[in-house]
């Protein structure tokens, strides 16, 4: 797992958007995951100025976001899917039928669940899963205990995740209870992850997830068995890694290796 530690969260904004940038345009048919939440607010807006400023053209980039509340219908203003149109599409030049956010509002959920599953594949499988972390260490709504193995289906949240999300509702009492998320399992097909934390509440989870053993209890941990995971996060949300010098010495290496200063990296072989 590549850590990327930056100083503040619009520096995390901005890294994340360079990765997202470098696919579109690398790959102008990508399939994007795309995650809600407070984290990657400022990578949206980033994508948004390098749309407007620089032309990033998403007119054929498709879209699944991981999660949405049961009950919520898509005009709800705190529905996922609103977030979504609020804080991104309504900006690019998306096409909104390649936009897919869960419909909290399916009437057979299993049924629903399992077509979500089939339309993701039918895309040919996530290039990019973006992820913010729970203060409780989970991935998209994969709560503590969820099997590493799951797939899009219906899930709990916990008392944690109800009182961490109460700011975009009217308090804890109007929080859904219920939500329909993309298993572990699915966000592990992803071909590339890009994990996002900011401050210290997410210290804790942070640690568990990168350095700590691979466990239900922590679902971000699961990434430590994917092969190309990035994670970026401020300096807040280091905090706790132990190995935290480590990992930007391999930034350091990575940089030069990007530059074509390889030699520096040799011993014996510096021309400076
Ligand atoms: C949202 C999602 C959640 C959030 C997580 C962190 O789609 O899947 O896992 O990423 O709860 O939320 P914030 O970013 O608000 O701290």
């Amino acid at each position: 797992m590549r850590v990327i530690v930056q100083s503040d969260a619009a520096a995390v904004g901005r890294t994340a958007a360079r990765f997202v940038a470098t696919l579109v345009r690398e790959r102008p048919t990508c399939v994007l995951g795309l995650a809600t939440g407070s984290t990657p607010l400022g990578m949206y807006q980033e994508l948004i100025r390098l749309h407007r400023e620089e032309g990033l053209d998403f007119s054929r980039v498709v879209t699944f976001n991981l999660d949405e509340y049961v009950g919520l219908a898509a005009s709800h203003p705190q529905s996922y899917r609103q977030f979504m149109h609020t804080n991104l599409f309504a900006h690019l030049n998306i096409d909104q039928r390649n936009t897919h956010v869960p419909d909290g509002r399916a009437l057979d959920l299993d049924a629903y669940c399992a077509l979500y599953e089939r339309q993701i594949a039918d895309e040919g499988g996530i290039d990019l899963q973006v992820l913010g972390i729970g203060t409780d260490g989970h991935i998209a709504f994969n709560e503590p205990g969820s099997s590493l193995g799951s797939r899009t289906r219906l899930k709990t949240l916990t008392s944690e995740t109800v009182a961490d999300n109460a700011r975009f509702f009217g308090g804890e009492q109007d929080v859904p209870r219920l939500a329909i998320t993309m298993g572990v399992g699915t966000i592990l097909e992803s071909r590339r992850c890009l994990l996002l934390a900011c401050g210290p509440t997410k210290a804790q989870a942070i640690r568990d997830t990168v350095e700590g053993p691979v466990t239900a209890q922590v679902t971000a941990s699961a990434l430590q068995l994917h092969r190309e995971v990035v994670t970026v996060i401020d300096e807040e949300a280091a905090a706790l890694l132990v190995r935290r010098d480590y990992y930007r010495e391999v930034e350091r290496a990575q940089e030069l290796l990007e530059s074509g200063g390889l030699r520096r990296l040799v011993p014996g072989q510096s021309t400076s």
